[in-house]
């Protein structure tokens, strides 16, 4: 399905995105290792999300979804059941890489597989350390999706993580829930911590001293370990409200309030890279809810500097680098990314994908391996044009909103994809836009 953004002349109003993905997916997984029914409410309303939610399901969980209220059952942390068909992960990679920890502390085998997306994207990251563990795991080509995960006996490993990554190190560590003895994970540089903080929440022993977190497992002395199901509350996504805070700096006049939106401060660092190019940004409200922290954002318009993103900044921003490059044109210097190759096996590769549509768009780039070089004002405004995401949901939706500022109408091809992690975003766009 094709959907057309007319220019708009400003922002106004209010807008509530859905709730987080990367907690949705950590909530669900550990309500379907608990002991009983666990309330989730303001689950994301996001097709990843539900790929989750149908495999637990297939591994014996009883699930039930009702409005954005997911009520999970789960049968205690040995209490999975193994499934003749593959496990669907869909087009998510959180919910491959992170249940593939699961699977690998099972005592039965699981395949797990994924859309055409997904099967193209590398799987040896978590694969390595799961068979260091002791997992007997085949993927095709040793790296992709489909796997075979034929899970065991685990004993805990000390991983030193070799990239910054947040799914990574959540496999690790659910893993470790089902190991012998105390698994360690230490990261590189600061990544996402949502799956630390849901462990604490779920009962699980886990203790964090600087960039190494730590759990003890099921597998030895510790037996008799369960975790406790629980009434959650899930803070908005961040990375879905960064869409509406870039379209409403765009416009001098806008005035938006974001409602619900989780702060958590392994997510914040797109707050700080807006602010610092001179973004209209006001936390309110702010509270914290099951250790995670959320608030509601008042956007201005603002004239936006633009700068470089680079090094150990990339993992605290990499869902929201689309937007930003697509905001690149709207800026005074321009939009510069490096570091940041692993965009190139996001689900689609983000940075030929950004720079073939920012130049439909007659935006001047420049491609390199690891980033892209947007040019500024200066280089002339955007023209509506047909926009190609590549299926890619965050593809889409930063182009809408480039789209709404640019000279005539832009057409999204595929828009649906959208709903990988937004299924109401154009009707909220829409909402807010003024014409
Ligand atoms: C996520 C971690 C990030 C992010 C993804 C969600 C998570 O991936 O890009 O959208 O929920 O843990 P990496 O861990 O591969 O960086």
């Amino acid at each position: 399905m094709k959907r057309t953004i007319r220019p708009a002349k400003t922002l106004s109003g209010g807008v509530e995105p859905p709730g987080d993905k990367s907690i949705s997916h950590r909530y669900a997984m550990l309500a379907a290792l608990a002991e009983g029914t666990s309330e989730l409410r303001h689950f994301a309303a996001a097709a990843d999300c539900r790929s989750t939610l149908d495999c637990m399901k297939a591994l014996g969980a009883e699930v039930k979804l009702d409005k954005n209220t997911a009520r999970v059952t789960g049968h205690g942390l040995r209490g999975l059941k193994s499934t003749r068909r593959a496990l669907d992960a869909g087009n998510s990679g959180t919910t491959m890489r992170l249940l593939a920890g699961i699977l690998a502390g099972q005592t039965f085998t699981s395949q797990l597989t994924g859309d055409a997306s997904l099967q193209k994207r590398p799987m040896r990251r978590v694969v390595g350390p799961l068979r260091e563990m002791g997992a007997d795991i085949r993927a095709r080509e040793d790296n992709f999706a489909p796997l075979e995960i034929r899970g065991g006996h685990l004993h805990s490993i000390d991983f030193q993580m070799p990239m910054a990554s947040a799914q990574v190190k959540s496999a690790v560590l659910l893993a470790g829930l089902f190991a012998e003895g105390e698994t360690s994970v230490t990261e590189p540089a600061r990544t996402r911590d949502h799956t630390e903080i849901a462990l604490e929440d779920f009962g699980a022993p886990v203790e964090k001293h600087g960039k190494t977190i730590r759990v003890r497992g099921i597998g030895g002395d510790n037996g008799s370990l369960n975790l406790q199901a629980r009434s959650l509350d899930i803070p908005g996504d961040l990375s879905a409200a960064v869409f509406f805070i870039a379209a409403a700096s765009i416009f001098p006049d806008a005035n938006l309030l974001i409602h619900n939106v989780g702060l958590n401060p392994t997510r914040t660092a797109i707050l700080d890279v807006f602010a610092s190019m001179g973004a209209s940004l006001q936390m309110l409200s702010v509270r914290s809810a099951h250790g995670e922290i959320v608030g509601d954002l008042a956007v201005k318009g603002a004239p936006l500097k633009g700068g470089v993103i680079a090094g150990d900044q990339i993992p605290l921003v990499i869902d929201e680098l689309p937007m930003l490059a697509a905001l690149g044109p709207y800026t005074e210097l321009g939009i510069e990314i490096r570091d940041a190759a692993e965009l190139r096996v996001k689900e689609s590769d983000r940075i030929a994908a950004l720079a073939e549509n920012l130049r439909r768009m007659g935006a001047t780039v420049e491609e390199r391996p690891d980033g892209l070089r947007v040019e500024g004002r200066h280089a002339g405004k955007l023209r509506g044009a047909e926009i190609q995401p590549y299926g890619d949901h965050r593809i889409a939706m930063a182009f809408a909103v480039a789209g709404l500022a640019a000279q005539g109408p832009t057409v999204i091809r595929d828009a649906d994809c959208a709903g990988v992690s937004y299924p109401a975003f154009f009707d909220d766009l829409d909402r807010v836009a003024e014409r």
